[in-house]
């Protein structure tokens, strides 16, 4: 939800680390980019609607005087994705410059009423009103750290947001509550950032900034204000991320980079079992309840970790969207351990949840993002160790979450049989990697034709005939997914993933729901991916593809290598190493669907990096 870079350097051209840095954070919204920096009392200003490439294509956006600026990228909230409401807003004289990341929920009373003290507005963004409210108290004789403390006393909402003013050249003033900032400390260049992936190139040394805090950059390095404007120390973390990790380093895109770097997360996950099995020691004994909350891909991770929490340690398992989780959290006490999974632990919906848990629960956080709010406010943290991922759709760091939970649920129920299989999961993936071009391959029949050949235009021209042709995908706009007990997750997930990035709508059921209602769906244009690993749900499962079958649906079956069943009444089939059972079938059976949405995003010619309308990190609720 936007990201914002802030930079301060030594006689040195700030733009083109600007310009860098922002890049860098282009997941976290492109809607627009925008750059401003400070240069002989002046701000220059560059900005336009558009991804960082084809602004930078209009604009040369490295091309700024000055050592010091603010940049930010966009994923509109207030106003639309337009020039003028393109960050960084300027005050009206145009000599200070403000980037900001969140929501302003009391903009519009405070514009009112910098509109009667004579402030005009050009854009339709909450955050116009930050400029011009700290030139209003700069006029009192404030300096800008201090106009900035008095903006943030005003103003309501989640902001992480940061200001400089040509009458303090070099100096940048930040500060946050409720969105991610953290702050970079290099050789005579300091920064501000969402997030680390936009400054890694530069430093490694990142210090956290906590709510209300201020942040002061200036040439000869960094200081920070409590909430009471004490002057304050910092412990500066050294993170072990390097600048390669968040390259595409030769695939055509991150998320397909990502998905070929599961079994690597998988390896480097179930190095927390030593943190996993002191978790669980500190608190097995007092807990009777466990309840999941996390959203999206993170919500479809929980959903496994009920059934396995359940079956293995037999303790009562509950998962809630983080979104719903203030209407029926009521049943929480100190017996229940609360566990919030986010990638980013950034989530806002999923912040909120946690506050409200930390007053009667034990919380835990699986997160992925160091230093991130959630492991801050969380009584224990297990990391997923994916390193930073920057397609918006999540695949490492979902199977990150699942290796962290497998590990929880085991060492919850002691069952070390389930971590010694764990350890050939990477294995099982790397097979199903060897065999992506089978998915490539099918994947092209979802590819729309730009111009349909003359020969196809009579058979067009018959009404339904084209899109009724089994073997023929192109118009193909709504798919199911189904699968039992565990494999139900695994259809859930791989449906979001086709339905973000592919656009296709796409509903996941569990088998046996189907004939409660949404069979009525299933025709000869409804392609149908059944998930029917080997196990003791397989039996059930074929009986509901069965179902969908004599409606007409084609089947793509996903399942075990020699499975003559599934073979025998798939129209298409990906085959998974036999040993994978229903009990591991999440971690590997949900590889083959990632690659399906990925593929068919790029055969209808779509960027799965950067799906319209979403961003990585959801920090508004
Ligand atoms: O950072 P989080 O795990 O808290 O994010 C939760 C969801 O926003 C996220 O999983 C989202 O659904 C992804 N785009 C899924 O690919």
């Amino acid at each position: 939800m936007c990201g914002i870079v802030g930079c301060v350097l030594k006689n040195k051209e700030v733009a083109p680390i600007l310009f860098d840095s922002i890049s860098k954070l282009e997941y976290r919204g492109y809607d627009s980019i925008g750059l401003a920096t400070g240069h002989n009392n002046k701000i220059n200003l560059k900005k336009d609607a558009g991804k960082v490439a084809e602004v930078d294509a209009k604009l040369d956006l490295k091309d700024l005087d000055g050592t010091y600026g603010i940049a930010h990228v966009r994923w509109a909230t207030h106003g639309d994705p337009s020039k003028v409401n393109s960050h960084p807003h300027l005050n009206n004289d145009g000599t200070i410059a403000v980037v900001h990341n969140g929501i302003i929920e009391n903009y519009l009373s405070i514009k009112k009423e910098l509109e009667s003290e004579g402030y005009d507005f050009v854009s339709d963004t909450d955050t116009e009103v930050i400029p011009n409210l700290i030139d209003k108290y700069m006029k009192t004789g404030l300096d800008l750290t201090q106009a900035v403390r008095k903006v943030i006393n005003v103003i309501e909402g989640a902001y992480a947001l940061a200001a400089i003013s040509v009458s303090e050249p070099n100096r940048i003033v930040a500060t946050r509550k409720d969105s991610p900032l953290i702050v970079g400390i290099g050789e005579e260049e300091y920064f501000i950032a969402s997030d680390s992936p936009a400054i890694l190139k530069y430093t490694n040394n990142i210090a956290y900034l906590e709510k209300d805090e201020l942040v002061i950059l200036d040439e000869d390095g960094v200081s920070f204000l409590d909430e009471n404007d004490n002057l304050i120390g910092k412990d500066v973390e050294v993170i072990q991320w390097s600048p390669d990790m968040a390259e595409k380093e030769g695939f055509p895109h991150f998320m397909i980079k990502e998905i070929n770097e599961q079994s690597t997360t998988i390896r480097n996950t179930l190095n927390e079992k030593d943190n996993v099995q002191f978790i669980v020691d500190e608190i097995k004994e007092d807990i009777n309840k466990v309840l999941f909350v996390a959203c999206g891909t993170s919500y479809h991770a929980s959903l496994t970790g009920k059934y396995l929490i359940e079956s293995l340690a037999e303790i009562q398992t509950e998962v809630l969207l983080a979104s719903e989780f203030k209407y029926s959290a009521s049943s929480l006490n100190e017996k229940t351990l609360v566990i919030f999974i986010s990638q980013s632990g950034e989530t806002a919906d999923t912040l909120k949840a946690l506050d409200i848990a930390n007053k009667s629960s034990k919380t835990l956080a699986i997160v992925n993002v160091r230093g991130s709010s959630a492991t801050r406010r969380a009584d224990y943290t297990i990391y997923t160790q994916a390193g930073p991922e920057i397609g918006v759709a999540a695949t490492k760091t979902y199977i990150g979450q699942l290796v962290a939970i497998y590990l929880l649920a085991s060492l919850l129920g002691d069952n070390e049989n389930l971590i010694e299989k764990l350890y050939d999961v990477p294995r099982y993936i790397e097979e199903v990697l060897a065999k992506e071009d089978i998915i490539k391959h099918f994947s092209n029949k979802f590819k729309k034709l730009s111009k349909v050949p003359k020969y196809i235009k009579p058979i067009l021209s018959m009404p339904h005939a084209y899109k009724g042709l089994k073997n023929n995908f192109r118009h193909v706009e709504d798919m199911f997914f189904i699968g039992r007990g565990y494999s139900y997750s695994i259809a859930l997930e791989g449906a979001l993933k086709l339905k973000e990035i592919s656009y296709i709508h796409a509903e996941a059921y569990a088998g046996g729901e189907l004939k409660h209602g949404p069979i009525a769906l299933i025709d000869d244009d409804v392609p149908v991916v059944v998930l029917a690993p080997p196990g003791r749900d397989h039996r059930k499962i074929m009986s509901n593809l069965e179902e969908v079958k004599a409606r007409g649906a084609s089947i793509i079956g996903i399942g075990a290598i020699g499975d003559e069943d599934l073979i025998s009444k798939s129209d298409y089939n990906f085959l998974i190493n036999s040993e994978v059972d229903e009990l591991i079938a999440p971690l590997v059976y949900i590889v083959p669907l990632q690659l399906l949405s990925y593929y068919v995003s790029v055969a209808r010619n779509l960027n799965p990096d950067k799906p319209k309308n979403l961003a990585k990190c959801v920090t508004v609720e």
